[in-house]
């Protein structure tokens, strides 16, 4: 059942403190600052990794592209139903890792044949043991969510996303006791944000807008993504996401005094001093700018309203800042009186190409 919850969704949200610890438990090595994947111990990565992945999941294989890349690693993310290998040099080098929360996804399922076919080794990266990706790919890492019953893709992501970061240790090797810092702090840090939360009263006071913009850099870029797509598909409103920079190669005509930009700024440096020049931009088009920001940088001086996460190193802060924009979506969606756990026109796991 829904436990007191409204919505499965809302439940979700608020269980990621609970699943994402499950994802964690047993892999971080607290006392040598290690992570350890003992499902992945016969994983050899020699060559250039592609994420294979739709939707939520899309946005998640993105964000672990960066985290390889960080650590020198050719890495690149692929819309599945982009992916033809017959176009897309890949080869018996390369690892080809499917994200997908259901392991069912037929655009990722044919994405990830096609890469076998072409003699790559496979990597599903799933929820749901014993599913079709994790049983025809070569290896498997399970992100142990639970069950998730909203089609609204939630605490998966979450978990996709510190399944990624630990599988981006595993395979870029080097020192690792930061990530772990901060992964391991990511369960207390979005219980925080769920505790003290002013999505409610944002989402109040934009429930009308014409549409929502979300801009983010780096890390932050696929949180934009995900938070304009779960806007979409609740709320039934215009959203896009946008990486920061692009705002003024066009998405800037869109912009006025009825459409928030939520803007993902954490940390002060060079990624936020960039992206507070895009909020000045809006903010001057007189569009209301809401700071997801842990207030490290002086964003708050350009924003009328202010959702605040706790610091976070940067690769932790995609995930505890996402959950403010889950809440901003349900609450903009409960207001409008949506079907939050069953939008029209969606499935929980699309099974047809
Ligand atoms: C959005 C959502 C979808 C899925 C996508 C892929 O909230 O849930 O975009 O992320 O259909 O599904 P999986 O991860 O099962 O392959």
């Amino acid at each position: 059942g829904k436990s007191g919850y409204d919505h499965y969704m809302q439940k979700e949200i608020y269980e990621q403190p609970t699943s994402l610890r499950q994802c964690l438990r047993g892999r971080v090595d607290e006392l040598e600052g290690e992570i350890v994947l003992e499902e992945l111990a016969d994983l050899a990565v020699e060559g250039p990794v592609q994420f294979v992945a739709c939707g939520t999941s899309y946005h998640a294989a993105l964000y672990g592209s960066a985290l390889l890349q960080e650590r020198g690693i050719p890495a690149q993310a692929f819309l599945a139903s982009e992916y033809a290998s017959e176009r897309i040099p890949v080869g018996e080098d390369h690892l080809v890792v499917g994200v997908t929360q259901s392991g069912e996804t037929a655009d990722t399922m044919r994405a990830l044949r096609e890469a076998s076919a072409a003699g790559a080794e496979t990597l599903a990266v799933t929820n749901v043991v014993a599913s079709s990706a994790a049983r025809e790919c070569d290896h498997a890492l399970y992100i142990r969510a639970g069950p998730e019953i909203g089609v609204a893709a939630t605490k998966t992501f979450a978990s996709q996303q510190v399944a990624l970061t630990a599988l981006a240790c595993v395979i870029g090797g080097g020192d690792s006791r930061e990530v772990v810092r901060g992964l391991r702090s990511v369960p207390d840090k979005v219980q925080t944000v769920l505790d003290e939360s002013t999505a409610r009263e944002v989402a109040a006071e934009f429930v009308d807008a014409d549409a929502y913009f979300f801009i983010g850099r780096h890390y932050q870029y696929p949180v934009a993504l995900e938070g304009a797509l779960k806007m979409k598909e609740i709320t039934y409103k215009h959203a896009e996401g946008f990486a920061a920079g692009e705002l003024k190669h066009g998405p800037l005509a869109l912009v006025t005094e009825r459409t928030p930009v939520f803007a993902l700024v954490t940390g002060d440096g060079e990624i936020a001093r960039k992206t507070i020049g895009n909020v000045k931009e809006v903010e001057a088009r007189g569009a209301p700018v809401v700071a997801v920001t842990d207030g490290q940088s002086d964003v708050e001086q350009y924003a009328d309203h202010v959702l605040r996460v706790p610091t976070s190193t940067p690769v932790a802060a995609a995930t505890v800042a996402n959950v403010q924009l889950q809440l901003v979506a349900y609450w903009v969606a409960n207001m409008l009186g949506r079907s939050i756990d069953k939008p029209r026109n969606l499935a929980k796991s699309v099974t047809v190409e």
